[in-house]
């Protein structure tokens, strides 16, 4: 294995997911989009492998330890790995995700794997992240953080979208199958999402376990997780077509079957009813219980304050931004 002289950089973008959390795990479509805020690792040669400082360890690092094993072998001298973010961590805007995406690129440039393609970046990502997570994550946030733009996940190949690739992952249960595309954006210069974020960590495994028994306990309510696959391909036609307003109304339209489903909680009402009148359309995002909510809005500007003035603290960005890759 050849490796590339100086330090090696590489950055991935956050994920905010516009439509479909929770329903993805059942097979429903989801749509998730890159966002401004980023994540850097720059990899300086060293005496012993680090991370900011620390010496490298499975346990404090599962993502990198398991694309180290993947990408790395022997020849390859020791690197103290220098993270900077402005994605806030354990929040659902997918910094995890972000870090296996860029920590994947930077290695595969160090060793010259120029023929190293999105789809075995995001596999190897998805991996590190089912792995870290104890066995269980749909391949949204790693798709997303690795292709940029907007991505579609569903159980089958949707119409009118790039289809890139098929995703499995062996579960206990079997063998779960996502399909991922990618959804070429008509881009609108005047939208923006505004992310409100309550501060409060609720741990995604727990989310959907919460999912997984109510639905255990009343089968019926899978309608309802229908009914969010029915709203995601509303919202994703709305977006085909540059209809922003349709857009918002399905996003809105969603949260009301998160939070019929128990995935919300009051800081992140709070700051929902606080960006509604500025909105086009408002919801969590991410697994919900904590974390953020997302706005899409015209005005950034008074939405952010909105938000800010009922305690959350905001990013505002684009719809659609690049995805990973070398700095
Ligand atoms: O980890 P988060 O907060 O970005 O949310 C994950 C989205 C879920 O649908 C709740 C879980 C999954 O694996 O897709």
């Amino acid at each position: 294995m050849g490796v590339e002289a100086g330090p090696q950089k590489a950055s991935a973008p956050a994920k905010c997911i516009l439509f479909g959390e929770h329903a993805v795990v059942y097979g429903e479509p989801a749509v998730a989009v890159a966002l401004e805020q980023r994540l850097h690792v720059q990899l300086r040669p060293s005496k012993t492998w680090s991370v900011g400082g620390s010496p490298l360890h499975p346990d404090r690092h599962p993502h990198i330890v398991a694309l180290k094993t993947a990408l790395l072998d022997d020849s390859i001298p020791p690197m103290s790995i220098h993270i900077s973010s402005d994605i806030p961590r354990a929040s659902g805007l997918g910094s995890s995700a972000a870090l296996s995406a860029a920590v994947g690129r930077a290695f595969a440039a160090l060793t010259q794997q120029q023929d190293f393609t999105n789809e075995a970046l995001s596999t190897l990502a998805h991996q590190a992240e089912a792995q870290a997570q104890g066995g269980l994550a749909s391949p949204l946030d790693t798709s997303t953080s690795t292709e940029g733009g907007i991505v579609v996940l569903s159980d089958k190949k949707e119409e009118f979208c790039t289809w890139l690739y098929t995703r499995t992952l062996a579960v206990p249960t079997g063998e779960r199958v996502w399909e991922v595309h990618s959804l070429d954006l008509k881009r609108d210069d005047d939208i923006y999402l505004v992310l409100g974020n309550t501060g409060i960590h609720a741990p995604t495994s727990a989310q959907v376990a919460l999912v997984a028994s109510a639905l255990e306990e009343s089968p019926e309510r899978m309608q309802e997780i229908k009914a969010m696959g029915t709203i995601s391909r509303r919202g994703l036609d709305a977006l085909k077509r540059g209809d922003y307003t349709a857009v918002g109304h399905a996003m809105s339209e969603n949260h009301v079957l998160l939070r019929n489903l128990g995935v919300s909680s009051y800081e992140l009402e709070d700051l929902i009813q606080a960006a509604l009148p500025t909105s086009l359309g408002v919801k969590l995002t991410g697994a919900g219980g904590g974390g953020c909510m997302v706005a899409l809005t015209r005005q950034p500007k008074e939405t952010a304050e909105a938000i800010e003035l009922a305690g959350g603290r905001t990013l505002v960005s684009r719809i659609g931004n690049a995805g990973a890759g070398t700095d």
